[in-house]
């Protein structure tokens, strides 16, 4: 059961516990995820695509603590920093389950990525082949992927929309820049290319951008095939797949991307006549934002040009989301039921701008007043993650559940914490 988007009304609990005890045990803001839920996602994608590889997209969010649990589901990890590496490490997650991305890989990562012996480092642009392999060292060969740009934009807003021209990701297949990148690998002793790369984009509702994906990358792997003589073994789609935010929001389940884009494989290959490639896909959201419940205490409630403000102890900082992407939610009181009638509500946050806006037009009970917790489904990805220092707040803690127990993952930052960095005197 989706925990986060179907959780039942009156006192809303989750892997049997109260949110309400979760709001007083932790204090709110607080972001609960449902540990059996996470892995059951992760494990519905290991089974859909049994052939494949299941790398699991670090950015939505990361914790020690998810870590182990995608290893034990028998994930990878995909991640974009040192310091997302660093943390993989810290739970001796093997290295070679590690695909490595990012438009701009500082010296660090890269060296980290090394270090560390990372599986897959993926090439994201032509001045990175030679930055890279003058770090491996000479008896060695890091194997690497080149981030093709299909030309295929998809996604739910246009600042998550990767695949298609003119942004900042990959290398354009259309302006033969994959191509070059593919002849420089070629003459790197360092690097073994091991195959193709692509990300279309986020919150991709539907299998069909894939199928074409699919097609051009095999049409790519055909190129290289002929001009170079070498047929690529590996084929990584990346991650898009949609999360259902809003109850009518269409989420399709993993097998569903999965029978399509093995079809659509299938078919291309057997057309070029090229043997099947080894996929791997790259979910995130779709494994954590309906795991994850953001919790908030209302603090004030007005009126102003018609609206209804409902403002919490929370906001942009702990969830750029709509603010970002105008992406939408749903709220729930939590923990006390009254006979009021539901009323069109703006749930606002707490910072100083008038863009703090978490939910717009959402139905609460005419009743709420300061106390009373909120509880936003489907927060699992892309929140915690993205939280920031806006108005020294302190960023929220992460607290799982499972069993009918709660436990804390990531502590509350406190103001100790933001004093500490401040060095100056
Ligand atoms: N692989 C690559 C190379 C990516 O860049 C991403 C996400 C993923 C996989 C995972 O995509 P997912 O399955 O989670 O959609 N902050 C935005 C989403 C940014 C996605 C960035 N890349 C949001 O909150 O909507």
């Amino acid at each position: 059961p989706a925990s986060a988007v179907s959780a039942p009304g009156g006192d809303l609990s989750v892997a049997g516990v109260s949110l309400l005890e979760l709001a007083e045990r932790y204090g709110t803001p607080t972001y609960v995820l449902d540990e059996g839920e996470v892995r059951s996602r992760a494990r519905a994608w290991v089974r859909a695509l049994p052939e494949a590889e299941i790398v699991y997209a670090a950015k939505a969010f990361l914790c020690r603590a998810v870590v182990d649990w995608m290893e034990e589901e028998g994930l990878g990890l995909d991640v974009c920093s040192a310091g997302e590496l660093e943390l993989a490490a810290t739970r001796g997650f093997p290295a070679e389950r590690i695909v490595l991305h990012g438009n701009a890989k500082s010296p660090q990562d890269l060296g980290t990525a090394l270090r560390l012996g990372v599986g897959r480092i993926v090439i994201d642009s032509g001045c990175e082949i030679a930055r890279l392999a003058a770090r491996v060292p000479a008896h060695d060969a890091q194997q690497v992927m080149v981030r093709v740009l299909p030309g295929i934009g998809a996604g739910a807003h246009p600042k998550i929309r990767t695949g298609a021209e003119g942004q900042k990701f990959g290398l354009s297949i259309a302006n033969g820049d994959a191509e070059e990148a593919v002849a420089r690998i070629q003459g790197q002793p360092q690097l073994e290319l091991a195959g193709l790369h692509c990300h279309l984009g986020s919150q991709i509702s539907s299998p069909e951008p894939y199928e074409r994906a699919v097609r051009e990358l095999v049409s790519f792997l055909v190129r290289v095939r002929d001009r170079f003589g070498v047929v690529l073994p590996e084929l990584d789609l990346g991650g898009g797949f949609a999360a259902a935010y809003l109850p009518g929001d269409a989420a399709p389940a993993p097998a569903v991307y999965a029978r399509r884009i093995r079809r659509a494989l299938t078919g291309a290959c057997a057309e070029a006549d090229l043997p099947l490639p080894r996929l791997t896909v790259e979910p995130g959201r779709s494994i954590m934002a309906p795991a994850g419940i953001a919790l908030y205490r209302v603090l004030a409630v007005k009126r102003s040009g018609g609206r209804v403000f409902v403002a919490v102890d929370g906001g942009m900082s702990d969830n750029p989301r709509p603010a970002l992407y105008g992406a939408r939610y749903t709220v729930r009181r939590v923990g006390r039921a009254s006979a009021a009638p539901m009323r069109a509500a703006t749930v606002v946050g707490r910072h100083c701008e008038a863009g703090d806006v978490l939910a717009d037009g959402v139905e609460l009970p005419e009743d709420v007043r300061p106390g009373d917790v909120l509880a936003v489904p489907a927060s699992g990805a892309y929140q915690v993650s993205m939280a920031s220092g806006y108005n020294m707040t302190g960023r929220p803690p992460v607290v799982a559940v499972a069993d009918g127990r709660s436990r804390l993952l990531v502590r509350r930052e406190t103001f100790d914490d933001q004093r500490r960095r401040d060095v100056g005197l």
